[in-house]
Order: C-alpha cells, then structure tokens, then sequence
C-alpha cells in the first residue's frame, strides 16, 4: 500500500480488518469518560474498559476482541508543544482474554507492519523486559527471541543488547527494567496497589534516521549524541506499539499470576499513521494539516516560524481534544472533567491571543476535526452546532470573568501588601478569575505572595466545594502545578539555574520566560547557541553543589533603586513597584543569586536536596536565539 493513498480512516480500517481476519470481533470506542470507574476522570488507556476481562469475566464478543479507543491524557496538557505530545489520541487494540500470548502477538503486529503497511523492518527496533529479581519476576528472553527469529526471517540481523542506555551498539532488540517496560496503570510495579493488574510488555519503536545522517537528527539534544538509545528522547526513534504480557496482579506481599494469560496491545493510530508519512512531526501529519492550515490562513502566521510553533501545535492539539470531549457530553465547568475541558479552552485562548487571532476563531477549526474523525465516529456531525455552541460560549465567559477578575484583582489589591490565598480564591470563586492568573499577576507586579499559598487554596477549595481530594489534587496537577513543597523546590532551583547559567555562560544571560510542574522546571534564556555538554555539565554541578552546601534564603523588602544597584536581578525591572521583595540564596555578603521575586522559597537549599540531585535532561532551541533547559530530580 503506498503510503501517500492512507489517511486515519484507512489506517484504522486496515488495523480493524487485519485483526478480525485473525478471529477477533470488533467492538466500538467506549465514552472518553468512562462509564463504571469512578477512580479516574478519563479513558486514557485501551484497557481500562477491559479490566474485568482480564480477571476472568468473559466478554460478551469472546475472547478476541479488536478496537481503536478513544483516549485522553490530562497529565500531559503542559507537555503539548513539542512535536509528539498530545492530549487526546486513538489507541488501536487487540485483546487476548486467555486466549493467544507472546508468540501469536508478537508475530500478529510485526506482521501487520512488515507485511500489510510494508514498513521497512531495519527501521523498527524493539525493547523488552529485563526482569526483577526481587519481585520474582523473570527476564523475557522468550520475547526477545521470537522477536530475533521474526526478524531474521526478514534477512534483518537483529542483535540482543542488555545494557541499552550505553547507546544502540548495533543492536535491535533492548532490555530495560521497570520504568521502561512494565505497564500497568499505576506505573512500576512498587506503585501499584494491592488489587491492580500489570505486566512485562514489549514496544516497537520507528527510526527516523536517514542512514548516516544521525548526526542532524540529534542537534536537538546535546546529551544524547553519543549514547542515543530507543528510548530516548531526541526524536531519531518513535515508539509506535507497545504488547502488555497482563499476566500479573499485585498482592500484599508480592506478585501473584493471574488465572489466565492476556493481551493488552495498544497502538498510536495517530503516531503510525506519522511513520507512513516519514514525519517525526505528528502536527506536521496529514491527522493534523487541516487544523493547522486552517490556523495558519485565520491568523497569517506560517507554522514554520519557529516563535509560533508551540501556539500552533497547543491550539490544535487542544482543540481536538475539546471536541471529542464536548462530543462525549463533557461541558466546561469547575470541577472534574469539567475543569479539565475548561483548561484546554481557555488554554487555546491565550494561544489564540498570542497569534494575535481575532475573537471567536476556535470555532472556526472545529470542522477540520470533524472532517477528520466523522467516517468512524458519524455522531459528531450531528453535534456540530452543539460544539461550537459550547465553544463560544466558553470564550465571552473566559473573557469577561478576565475582564472583571482583573479589575477586581486591581480593587483587592491596591490597598494589601500581599496576595492571600484568600483573595486569591475568592477571586476565583467570584469571578472564576484562574488562581494561577492570580498568582502570574502578583508575580509580574512584584506583590508579595503569601507563603504556601498554593496549599492554601486547596484547602479553601476543599473546605468550599463538593470536590474530592483526588479531583482537587488533579485540578492542580500541572496547571497551578506549584501546589506541594516539591514545586516551591523547583521555584528556588529556578533562582540556582539562573546563577549557573550566568557563572558558566556569562552574565548577558537572562531569564525569558519559566514553567515549574511537580516534576520539572522548564527554563528559557537569552542565548545565541547550543550550550555544550560540558558547559550543561558544569551548570549542573554548580547547581548540585549549591545544594550540599546548604545555603540559607531569605528575603527582604526594600526600594527598587537599591535593590538592583545591589546586583539583585529582575525579570522585567520596569514593571515592578517602588517596593519590591528580594530574594537572596547564600549570605548577605558572599551570595550565589539574588532575584527579584515574589516567591515561594525553601529556606535552605538542603530541603531542595530531600528530594534527590538535580539533572538537565534536555536543551534545545525554541527560537531565534532563545533557548529552552528542562530539570528534574534524578
Ligand atoms: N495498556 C498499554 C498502554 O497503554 C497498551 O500503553
């Protein structure tokens, strides 16, 4: 089949009749909000409709079932902008309920992909489960074996490499641990409770590379050119399937096997049909060229500037997803699913402003989404009206709560020195003004924030609505993101990156912009090159030293003049008042960084320490001489 005559629908078509050619029925995509488990917002795995199948409960269509199930991943909102992440996505499935196990599946999807798509198999590569020991849980060489004879079939050498962060050694078939290929819905196998069901799984991966030309294909990411693994993160490899051996269920004290051996396959419809077109740029593929193009003529930027790219890649990855979700009787609101939609509009929105579109000009990509999915879902022309209806709606009332939120804000304020959580949420509950717009307003005028404020407002939500905890602490997963000690950590580590890159890459460096969630900080500077490993290495160290030194923060209120001719650094110096707050790590005399800032801080640098070393994990270009570092704790 040549690549240029697939789209969605055919792709997904010849997945569905490759599988029921092979004895399995297919069922339809469950609702994105899952109609029997209250533990969770979304469907965000083919497998969650299917739990009891796996247990034992015998499916109605028998014991081979297909699929493509609509999924929607709310714990990657922040992460949308590259060219991969998105939030909602069809996950092609094939079940096996007790019924075939490796070797019927490994042999199934490397067929469908040799042999039906007619991929290049030197250009797929396979990771494997290396085993736990402690837990008893054996290493899959059966796996990996049918996997070598599959491709030696092919007159591919297909080597088998146990150590594969040391880089691909001209291998093809890779041993990980845990974090890497053992899938259940809680993680690795510690994390899971009692109860859950897991196991080792086996995902194939694409590679972009031209032969020779690795090299190019690395610039993004300075780290990973010498050890460049399949897992790795500089977008030479695309991870395309992923095989669940779901074998296991946790127990009190370890793993016990499950009375029948199942599959759980899932692959990305949206990310194969990518690999048929040789992009590694999902937003680049024809899944989202209507939407984008659309884009591009509405606010006549091109999608190739490099400044726009992100708003581009946000609004249509947003805009999907908040169609499907309106289609499956999602409504803005402030809680729960809700929220979540509400999050992705008004995210879109300040998209929207910054590409300068006019007012209401979301709804006018909503049929670009349609067009797309309406053959396998035909309902969402029927709630078309509906969905724009709901998309208008959200932007006059984003707007005008701005509108009024912001001069409330101005009210509240102008007579406290410092932005309480109580102002905060009853700016929020009044006016539905976002508490993080709250805090990104006081941050910007240099207004004292309340310590632990975020804490704060969770409770005050809490104490307020009929929100669970769970829904609470998702709400402000990722979006206000600085809710536990961990992200005022991050807030601190801000201050220390920002130190090192100056000591290492020279003091015109300055802080352009920043992104703190639970799990990392996001960084953009001034700079008119890639920062070499060695100078990343550096910067990391001087950071980690820092930490182990225990270097007191304090604070301290004083005119603007004096603060800047102290060598206090500012983000944006003119829009601070006459007062502002300082923020000093190190001693008064001999300090390492000095911000203005609003906080919230750690008091020493130890207790950023608790919670491990800090690494970079990625630096890359986000436009003409800007540049983008990302940290984590190791
Ligand atoms: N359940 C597996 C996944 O979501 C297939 O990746």
């Amino acid at each position: 089949m040549a690549s240029n005559s697939l789209t969605l629908s055919t792709l997904r078509r010849l997945y569905l009749d490759f599988f029921i050619n092979k004895g399995h029925l297919f069922v339809p995509s469950a609702n994105l909000v899952p109609e029997n488990d209250p533990s969770t917002l979304f469907t965000s795995a083919g497998m969650q409709p299917m739990i009891p199948y796996f247990l034992g409960e015998s499916h109605p269509h028998g014991k081979r079932i297909v699929n493509s199930q609509k999924c929607f991943r709310s714990e990657d909102i922040e992460e949308v902008g590259d060219n991969r992440h998105t939030t909602f996505f069809e996950m092609l499935g094939n079940w096996s309920f007790g019924d075939y196990f490796k070797q019927e599946q490994i042999e199934f999807f490397f067929e469908f992909l040799v042999d039906v798509l007619k991929l290049d198999p030197t250009r797929l590569y396979v990771s494997v489960f290396a085993g736990n020991q402690e837990l008893n849980i054996p290493k899959d060489q059966e796996s990996a074996n049918i996997w070598q004879n599959l491709f030696e079939k092919k007159g591919v050498e297909a080597k088998i490499v146990d150590n594969p962060l040391q880089g691909l050694q001209g291998g093809r078939i890779f041993f990980y641990g845990e974090e890497k290929n053992w899938w259940s819905r809680s993680g690795v196998p510690g994390q899971m409770p009692v109860g859950e069901i897991g196991g080792p799984d086996s995902e194939v991966f694409y590679d972009f590379a031209e032969p020779n030309t690795e090299q190019l294909i690395h610039q993004q990411s300075p780290f990973n050119q010498e050890n460049c693994h399949i897992n790795c993160d500089c977008g030479r490899f695309l991870e395309i399937g992923n095989s669940v051996f779901m074998q296991y269920q946790r127990t009190a004290s370890g793993f016990q096997e499950l009375k029948q051996k199942n599959i759980d396959f899932g692959g990305g419809l949206e990310r194969l049909l990518t690999v048929m077109e040789h992009q590694s740029d999902v937003f680049q593929s024809s899944v989202f060229r209507g939407i984008i193009e659309r884009l591009s003529s509405l606010s006549g930027k091109d999608y190739q500037q490099a400044e726009f790219q992100a708003a581009f890649r946000i609004i249509a990855d947003h805009i999907r997803a908040s169609v499907m979700l309106i289609a499956d009787g999602v409504l803005p609101s402030n809680k729960e699913q809700g929220y979540l939609l509400r999050r992705l509009i008004r995210r879109s929105l300040r998209q929207a402003q910054y590409l300068e579109l006019e007012r209401q000009s979301l709804v006018k990509l909503t049929p670009a989404v349609i067009e797309l999915y309406q053959d396998f879902y035909p309902d969402l022309k029927n709630k078309e009206t509906l969905i724009n209806q709901v998309l208008k709606d959200e932007e006059d009332k984003f707007n005008r709560s701005l509108e009024r939120g912001l001069k409330e804000f101005n009210r509240l304020l102008s007579d406290q020195a410092q932005l309480t959580a109580d102002i905060a949420f009853k700016l929020y509950e009044s006016f539905g003004f976002p508490f993080e717009l709250s805090i990104e307003e006081a941050k910007i005028r240099g207004i004292a924030i309340e310590d632990k404020i975020e804490e704060k407002i969770i409770k005050a939500n809490l104490q307020h609505a009929s929100l669970s905890r769970d829904t609470a602490a998702q709400k402000f997963k990722g979006g206000l993101a600085d809710h536990n000690q961990r992200t005022t950590a991050f807030h601190t580590a801000t201050h220390l990156l920002q130190a090192a890159l100056r000591q290492v890459l020279g003091d015109q460096v300055q802080q352009k912009g920043s992104n703190i969630t639970s799990e990392r900080l996001r960084f953009d500077f001034n700079f008119d090159r890639a920062v070499s490993s060695t100078e990343l290495e550096a910067i990391e160290q001087l950071i980690n030293q820092w930490l182990k030194d225990d270097l007191p923060v304090s604070s301290q209120t004083l005119p603007k003049d004096e603060a800047l001719k102290s060598g206090a650094i500012a983000f944006f110096a003119e829009r601070y008042p006459e007062q502002v707050t300082v923020y000093t790590i190190g001693d008064q005399k001999n300090w390492v960084s000095k911000e203005l800032c609003g906080g919230p801080h750690v008091q020493h640098t130890s207790q950023i320490a608790e919670f491990g070393e800090l690494t970079i994990f990625k630096e890359k270009a986000i436009a003409e001489g800007i540049r983008r570092i990302y940290l984590r704790f190791k």
